[in-house]
Order: C-alpha cells, then sequence, then structure tokens
C-alpha cells in the first residue's frame, strides 16, 4: 500500500529555482496589513507587498477564486519573491504551484492539457474521514523470520510484531509482512507515534513521542503526546490532497471505495492518462463528498511566471478555465512592456497579454528598487550565503544593481565570494567584486561586445 505522501511529482525543477529567494519568509506585513519597509527579508516595495496582502487575505477568505493577478515590473523587481511570499502567508496546505509560462509546452502532452493539470494540482481538497485505527507510541517493533517457503537458503519475514501504546493501555499486534513495508517506508523506529488503519493497513507515522525529547534534539522533529484513549479506536483524519492527485488515483484504479483508499493507490503520475471524461467523473465524486461535508474545497495558487511566453490558443482557454465553478486563483507575473501576443501577427497588447483577459486582471506593480534598497537587499543575501562584505565594496555592489539590474549584483555576489577565498581572505573587498564584474558581463556590457566585433559568432 503506498502512502499519500510518498507521492512526490517529478516536479524538482520548483524547489530549485526558489534557491534565490531564501531569504525572503513572508510578506513582512503588520497586523493591519502595512508594509513594514525591512521585515521578513524583503526590503521596500512596499505597496506591492500590501497589494499582495490583500490578496492573501482574500484568498483565506475564499473571496478569489477564479479571479486572477498580475505582478508587472522591470526584471529583479522582486515579481517572484512576493509570488513566493504569498505562498508562504497562505501556509503549507493551500496548494501553490509555481511554473514558468514556457513550461506548459512540450511535445509530449497537449498544451491546453498541460494547463489543465497545473489548474487541479492548484485546488486543493481537505478530507475528513471518521476511521477505524491502532494508534500509538511504539514500543516494540520485531519482524519475525521464517524459512522461504519457495525453498532457497533466503529467510523471509513472515509477521512483524508491533507494539502500541496509548495512555489508556497498550495492545501487541501481529502484522502482515506488507504492513512492515510500509512501517518502512515511513522510518518508523521505537519511540515514534503512528497510527495504523485497520482496513487498509496503511501506516502513517505522527511524530515523535514526547517522552524521547532531549534537549539536545535540533527542531527537525515533531514532538507529539502520547495518543490520549485506547490503542484500537476510531479517529478522525485529516488528509490534503490536490485534484490532481485525485485524477492521477482514478487514471488507475484497483478496487477499493473510499477516498483514502483511493489515494492510497496512487501511482506515479502518468501524463497521458487522465482525460476531461474522468476528471468530469472526479468533479462529481468530490462534489459529492463536499455536499455531504467529508471534504472541503482549497482553492489554492497557480502562479505562471514569464506569462509573455503564452500563446494566444492558451489565453483564450484561460480565459474559459477562469470562468469555471471550481477554479484556483491565478497569479501572473510579466517584465514585458507592450509586446506582440503571441500566436498571433499583429495584436500587440500591454505584457503580451489579450485585452480580454487584461480586463479581468487585478494588477501589483513593483516598481525598481533605490540604491539604498539595494544595498540592504545585498546584505541580507550575503548573510545569507555566509560571506562577509566590507562597506566598500557593498556599496560598490550596490551601485553596480543601480546601474545594471539587482539581480546582476547579487549574482556577483557568488563569484567574487569564491576569489575572495581562493586568495586566503574570508571578507570579500572592492577588489574581489571588480575582478568578478570584469569575469562576469552584464547584459549591456555584453551587448556591446558582440556589436563591435561583428561576425565573430
Ligand atoms: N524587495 C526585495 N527584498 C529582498 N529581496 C528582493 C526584493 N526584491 C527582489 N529580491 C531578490 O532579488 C532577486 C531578483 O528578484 P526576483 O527574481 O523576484 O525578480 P523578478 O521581478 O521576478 O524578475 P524577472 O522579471 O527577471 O523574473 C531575487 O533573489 C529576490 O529574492
Ligand atoms: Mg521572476
Amino acid at each position: 500500500m503506498v502512502q499519500i505522501n510518498e507521492v512526490k511529482d517529478s516536479n524538482s525543477a520548483q524547489s530549485t529555482r526558489t534557491a534565490a529567494h531564501t531569504h525572503i519568509k513572508g510578506l513582512g506585513l503588520d497586523e493591519h496589513g502595512h508594509a513594514n519597509p525591512i521585515d521578513s527579508g524583503f526590503v521596500g516595495q512596499t505597496e506591492a507587498r500590501e497589494g499582495a496582502g490583500v490578496i492573501v487575505d482574500l484568498i483565506k477568505a475564499k473571496k478569489m477564486s477564479g479571479k486572477a493577478i498580475l505582478l508587472a515590473g522591470g526584471p529583479a523587481t522582486g515579481k517572484t519573491a512576493i509570488a513566493l511570499a504569498i505562498s508562504q502567508e497562505l501556509g503549507p496546505k493551500v496548494p501553490f504551484v509555481p511554473i514558468v509560462g514556457s513550461e506548459l509546452y512540450s511535445v509530449e502532452v497537449k498544451k491546453t492539457e498541460a494547463l489543465m493539470e497545473n489548474f487541479r494540482r492548484s485546488i486543493g481538497l481537505r478530507i475528513k474521514e471518521t476511521k477505524e485505527v491502532y494508534e500509538g507510541e511504539v514500543t516494540e517493533l520485531t519482524p519475525e523470520e521464517a524459512e522461504n517457503p519457495l525453498g532457497g537458503y533466503g529467510k523471509t519475514i513472515s509477521h512483524v510484531i508491533v507494539g502500541l501504546k496509548s495512555a489508556k493501555g497498550t495492545k501487541t499486534l501481529r502484522l502482515d509482512p506488507s504492513i512492515y513495508e510500509s512501517i518502512q517506508k515511513e522510518k518508523v523506529t521505537v519511540g515514534d507515534v503512528i497510527y495504523i488503519e485497520s482496513n487498509t493497513g496503511s501506516v502513517k507515522r505522527v511524530g515523535r513521542s514526547d517522552a524521547y525529547a532531549t534537549e539536545f534534539d535540533l527542531e527537525a522533529e515533531e514532538y507529539v503526546p502520547l495518543p490520549k484513549g485506547d490503542v484500537h479506536k476510531k479517529k478522525e483524519i485529516v488528509q490534503d490532497i490536490t485534484l490532481h492527485d485525485l485524477d492521477v488515483a482514478n487514471a488507475k484504479p484497483q478496487g477499493g471505495q473510499d477516498v483514502l483508499s483511493m489515494m492510497g493507490q496512487l501511482m506515479k503520475p502518468r501524463k497521458t492518462e487522465i482525460t476531461e471524461k474522468l476528471r468530469t467523473e472526479v468533479n462529481k465524486v468530490v462534489q459529492k463528498y463536499i455536499d455531504q461535508g467529508i471534504a472541503e474545497l482549497i482553492p489554492g495558487v497557480l502562479f505562471i511566471d514569464e506569462v509573455n511566453m503564452l500563446d494566444i490558443e492558451i489565453f483564450t482557454y484561460l480565459n474559459r478555465a477562469l470562468e469555471a465553478s471550481i477554479a484556483p486563483i491565478v497569479v501572473l507575473a510579466s517584465n514585458r512592456g507592450l509586446t506582440t501576443v503571441r500566436g498571433t501577427e499583429d495584436i500587440v497588447s500591454p505584457h503580451g497579454i489579450p485585452a480580454d483577459l487584461l480586463d479581468r486582471l487585478l494588477i501589483i506593480r513593483t516598481l525598481p528598487y533605490s540604491v539604498d534598497e539595494i544595498k540592504v537587499i545585498i546584505e541580507k543575501r550575503s548573510r545569507v550565503e555566509k560571506l562577509a562584505i566590507t562597506a566598500e565594496a557593498l556599496s560598490l555592489l550596490a551601485q553596480q544593481g543601480s546601474e545594471t539590474s539587482l539581480r546582476y549584483a547579487l549574482q556577483l555576489l557568488t563569484p567574487a565570494g569564491v576569489l575572495c577565498r581562493a586568495l586566503g581572505r574570508n571578507e570579500v573587498t572592492v577588489e574581489d567584486i571588480e575582478e568578478s564584474r570584469d569575469l562576469f558581463l552584464d547584459a549591456k556590457r555584453s551587448t556591446a561586445v558582440l556589436e563591435q566585433a561583428k561576425g565573430y559568432l
């Protein structure tokens, strides 16, 4: 039995994409929604942050679904950072799906299909079910070995003995080897609090028991109290999944009627198998669960960066998808001014977005930074990258940033750090910045080089 939390998508690109924003911890607003000039890793850009804060409130109040927002502003003015901060403010249970416009185009999957899939990834469903479970702190975990019934020299596991302790008592269970596998997958050890669903046998690790908390432990471990009540009991289980998870689970049904066991069968997603018809079916079931009060819909955020990469066909589809009864909030970002809409010959439009979609957007503008703001951002970033930097070097870098772009300045920081360490120093100086600037061209200088040396490429 595969557990829902095992299902990780192949979207590892999403985590690497956020690496440049590790210093951002949220929007940095006070309780009245005002942006503090420097807060949560953010510097300046207060109006845009406040606007984003309003959107977070609307999303939490569930008043935003089907709406779309555009973050518009020059390169490196913090659009992607704001979008990530929105997701941080929403908390981990609200789906946040960041994609880049060009990601929708691939040879394998139709672009509208790819968009739909991401739409459904961004819509969460919280399911509450009362289940019969065995829950407690693991006091014993012993696999019982037996001779391999098929002969040969190896031994197999015939049973596993699990001792569980709760506030009211203890129980020793003799379980099937298949359950032992899921125990191993959850990396359960003695002293953990787990529960085992009695009819599906799936195992979930809740955390480490309080009794094992020591002063040496870091925060990586979640400590939970000894479960109340009996070991064998009925328990309300809350699971957060997305509509896309359900689509995938149902594209390969393997028996089991209740939602949770349906989800237990999730396999590695294969994109081509989900049909429109299947989605309609899933929607019906979801609607039924919502009506019965078992499930609750949690519209999340679909963030489409570099929206000018989308073409007219996708835009038309997007417009329609936003009208659907179940839709996430769509946040777009663009650093383009007036450009031709992709897929058309001559329709020129702001951000390359057709007029009918533009019309529905709430637009948040991001403005260029002052030298002082750039300085503070670079300083924050240097702390994250654990680089000491002299005041003069910082000023030079900030100056550089205001002349070219903030991103260029931030990018110079890392090689400057490497250069300085190579020379056995541990503080980045003006020379390091200058050397790194000579080694790595910014866009303007690189263009100038190309123009001078026509014909060398
Ligand atoms: N106000 C800010 N405070 C702190 N860091 C910032 C701020 N604005 C941007 N940054 C940082 O500067 C870098 C560039 O910003 P970001 O990637 O968000 O720009 P962008 O507007 O999305 O640019 P592009 O249009 O090129 O995609 C990131 O590392 C980001 O975390
Ligand atoms: Mg960006």
